[in-house]
């Protein structure tokens, strides 16, 4: 409720409805990783808003999920580039590992497998996203290790498996090599 009534403060009077996603989000994270429809009456109410603006909403964002989850949300992106990249690897690999389809949850409660679009990390394709983190540049061998990991209880490292900086040319900087360039760049590039 602090969380919440923190979240609502954010916004003008008279707009509280604008913080229906945070709460959402919160509710979600309180509740197996799924929203009930009693959690989303609840931020409804909460919230003054009539409960069909909620469930349209909730229902409008793949960020949501309305039925209980595993532990662990295991969205795998098979868009074009991550596809191009190796993603049917990967599907493999998770269902291999997870022991279920896609859509489908591990006996064990650990995993929940799902399959994504786009989710905007084309540049290090193939990714996963798992709960909250990236896990870029997979390939079957690096999949398996991020899933036992998890299966361990442990948290494995987030972000490119392949020792990438960020999203750089994977063969290293092309240009602004050094800060002589990144001053020449900003001054615009004399
Ligand atoms: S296609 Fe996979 S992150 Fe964009």
């Amino acid at each position: 409720m602090a969380q919440a009534e923190k979240i609502i403060a954010k916004y003008p009077e008279g707009w509280q409805a604008s913080a229906v996603l945070p709460l959402l989000d919160l509710a979600q994270r309180q509740n197996a990783n799924f929203l009930s429809q009693a959690a989303m009456d609840y931020v409804a109410e909460m919230l003054k808003m009539p409960p069909i603006r909620v469930y349209e909403v909730a229902t409008f964002y793949t960020m949501y999920n309305f039925k209980p989850m595993g532990k662990h949300h295991v969205q795998v992106c098979t868009n074009l580039p991550c596809w191009l990249r190796g993603s049917d690897d990967i599907v493999k690999t998770c269902k291999e590992l997870i022991g279920v389809g896609m859509g489908q949850t591990s006996e064990d409660g650990m995993f929940t497998l799902t399959e994504a679009e786009c989710l905007g990390a084309c540049v290090n394709a193939p990714m996963v996203q798992i709960g909250d983190d990236y896990f870029e540049d997979l390939d079957a061998e690096s999949t398996l290790a991020v899933l036992s990991e998890l299966k361990a209880g442990k948290t494995p490292k987030s972000g490119s498996q392949i020792g990438r900086h960020t999203c750089e040319p994977v063969s290293g900087l092309t240009s602004l090599y050094n800060q002589t360039d990144l001053r020449k760049a900003k001054v615009g590039g004399e």
